[in-house]
């Protein structure tokens, strides 16, 4: 560490992490002892969305379960846009990635084989042909993320960095050098007000989705897409960000922010009832409530629509309450606090972004255009997910996919390596803001009408009103950006602004329907052209 003439600190380690969820805390477990790793979180350990994930984690893990088979319902409910080689390498990787998190700790939920041995207990979600969801119980994120980090804060290479929002990338092109590798980050340090500087030799970035461009969302409120934004002023190339992921059921209620009912109490038999108790999603798809998350959120979407209703129903009361209570302990205890007993009554449900099927573009390494600079977990774009990700593939990607980036950062690393200079931060050209109130309104605005012109129904005269927008806000973020001093709320703004802009790129290109991508304009999925990613390059892409 060393301090600069105005104070501020700047850091030097091998390895930039930024983002201490799934993803972050893996890839740092995951790198040598005698690697030195610094891992910068805005937050405090709870925010980020691994910590609330509930579901748990997809792998083939019983024996009449394959490879095969869990390899194809990742390219069915894809729609035709997944990679086959990412679905594949994710797939076969996981059972010896559940293996390492069970050997790191995590308490797993377990259950008896037919033979009365212990086994791991393993659920159901909407797309899978087998169970093949292992949990500790509902609450599987906060057991991962806290397992995880306790192994961390007890290594002596590790040094976490909480409250640190990454402000943007250090690359050599930025710094005038003759190169443009990625050698750090600034990050602002929210609790003493000022930003500092991280120089790595590898720089990840684990930050999660984007999910929180939107007025509803499952996500927590760091969600804002910064690891896109800042990889595309890097100079990276972004994909696929018209597939947002809609969750069907988050719960409708006015003191419930973000509280997700997860699916498998649908894959334990849980039905949605229309507000006079009816079911629907047969309506819909043969596989009703375990069809696909852009089938289940749409049906609820047309059927609100359709009723003027505000919330559909979730019912699983008709199963014994102690397999409820012991199953869905941490939604049982939160619909009680809130009045609603779900082992007696069905519960309100609306749907929610809840993820980020786009993001940062990258190889099967995590290795992304800009030398030296990764990206793993939500904010990557790998192609496992295509155009609709499978509940649960999620979390198994952040494992795999840190695993991979760790070996080849460790390649890396073994090269001779010479340190650039970097700039300090400089603050000289701006002042305190006296009108905040830009901020919070144009955070507002935003979220508002990507919710309403670019959400889970969409027209081109919708996304057209978006792009209008969505341009104005971006210029006059650039100039408040460019006049006065950051704080936390303008960083994140800024970033919304530009994820935004992204995703109603993305939409607009796509002249079909398909995965999550519905438009009234073209609902049907194109199938007279070969299926084709969206792919978005930087203005500064040409030049690397
Ligand atoms: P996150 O876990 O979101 O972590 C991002 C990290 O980056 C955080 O530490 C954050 O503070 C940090 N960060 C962000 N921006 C910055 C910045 N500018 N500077 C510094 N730090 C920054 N998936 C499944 O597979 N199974 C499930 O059961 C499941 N359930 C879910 C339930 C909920 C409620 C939600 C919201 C998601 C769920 N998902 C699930 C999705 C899954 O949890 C996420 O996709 C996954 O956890 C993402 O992990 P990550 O490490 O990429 O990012
Ligand atoms: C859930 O538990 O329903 C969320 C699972 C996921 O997003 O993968």
């Amino acid at each position: 560490m060393t301090n600069n003439s105005n104070n501020r600190q700047s850091f030097r380690h091998e390895v930039l992490i930024i983002g201490s969820g799934a993803a972050g805390l893996s890839l740092a477990l995951r790198l040598p002892p005698s690697v030195k790793v610094a891992v910068i979180a805005k937050g405090p350990e709870t925010a980020s969305s691994t910590y609330y994930a509930q579901g748990g984690i997809s792998s083939v893990l019983r024996p009449d379960d394959s490879f095969a088979s869990h390899v194809e319902d990742t390219l069915n409910a894809g729609a035709g846009l997944c990679n086959e080689e990412a679905v594949r390498f994710t797939v076969e990787k996981g059972p010896e990635n559940i293996q390492w998190l069970a050997d790191l700790g995590v308490p797993f939920t377990s259950d008896l084989s037919k033979e009365g041995q212990k086994t791991w207990h393993l659920t159901r979600e909407g797309g899978h042909s087998y169970r093949r969801v292992i949990h500790a119980a509902d609450a599987t994120g906060k057991a991962l993320e806290t397992t995880l980090l306790n192994h961390a804060l007890h290594s002596d290479n590790i040094e976490i960095f909480n409250h640190h929002n990454a402000v943007d990338l250090i690359t050599g092109g930025k710094l005038g050098l003759d190169h443009n590798r990625c050698i750090g980050a600034y990050a602002y340090n929210k609790q003493k007000d000022c930003v500092e500087s991280f120089q790595a030799r590898s720089v990840v970035l684990a930050t999660g989705g984007a999910s929180k461009v939107y007025l509803y969302t499952s996500n927590p409120d760091g969600a804002t897409g910064d690891g896109i934004a800042m990889a595309w002023r890097a100079g990276c190339r972004v994909a696929n960000m018209e597939f947002m992921q809609f969750h069907p059921t988050c719960l409708y209620h006015p003191e419930a922010k973000s509280f997700l009912l997860t699916e498998a109490l649908r894959g334990e038999g849980g039905k949605l009832l229309l507000p006079d108790g009816q079911r629907f999603m047969d309506r819909f798809d043969e596989r009703a409530e375990l069809a696909p998350r852009d089938i289940v959120a749409r049906a609820i979407d047309h059927e609100m629509k359709r009723l003027g209703a505000e919330c559909m129903y979730l019912d699983i009361s008709h199963k014994p309450a102690a397999f409820i209570r012991s199953h869905f302990p941490t939604i049982y205890a939160r619909c009680k606090e809130l009045g609603m007993d779900i082992t007696k009554q069905p519960v309100p449900v609306v749907p929610a972004a809840h993820y980020t099927c786009g993001g940062v573009h990258t190889d099967l390494n995590g290795c992304t255009d800009v030398e030296n600079l990764y990206a793993i977990g939500e904010t990557a774009f790998t192609g496992l997910h295509g155009a609709n990700r499978m509940a649960s593939n999620s979390l198994l990607e952040c494992l795999v996919f840190s695993q991979s980036a760790s070996k080849h950062i460790q390649q890396q690393l073994s090269q001779k390596h010479n340190w650039d200079t970097v700039r300090p931060w400089d603050e000289s050209r701006v002042t305190d803001s006296d009108e905040d109130v830009v901020v919070s309104h144009n955070w507002d605005e935003l979220r508002r009408f990507m919710w309403d012109y670019v959400g889970i129904v969409r027209t081109d005269k919708r996304l057209q009103r978006a792009k209008h927008r969505v341009d104005l806000l971006l210029s006059e973020i650039e100039e408040y950006y460019g006049n006065y001093k950051i704080n936390n709320d303008l960083l994140e703004l800024r970033n919304l602004a530009v994820v935004a802009d992204l995703i109603i790129r993305c939409a607009m290109q796509r002249k079909e329907s398909r995965g999550l991508h519905y438009t009234l304009d073209y609902p049907e999925t194109d199938t007279t052209d070969t299926p084709h990613n969206s792919v978005l390059s930087p203005p500064n892409f040409e030049t690397q």
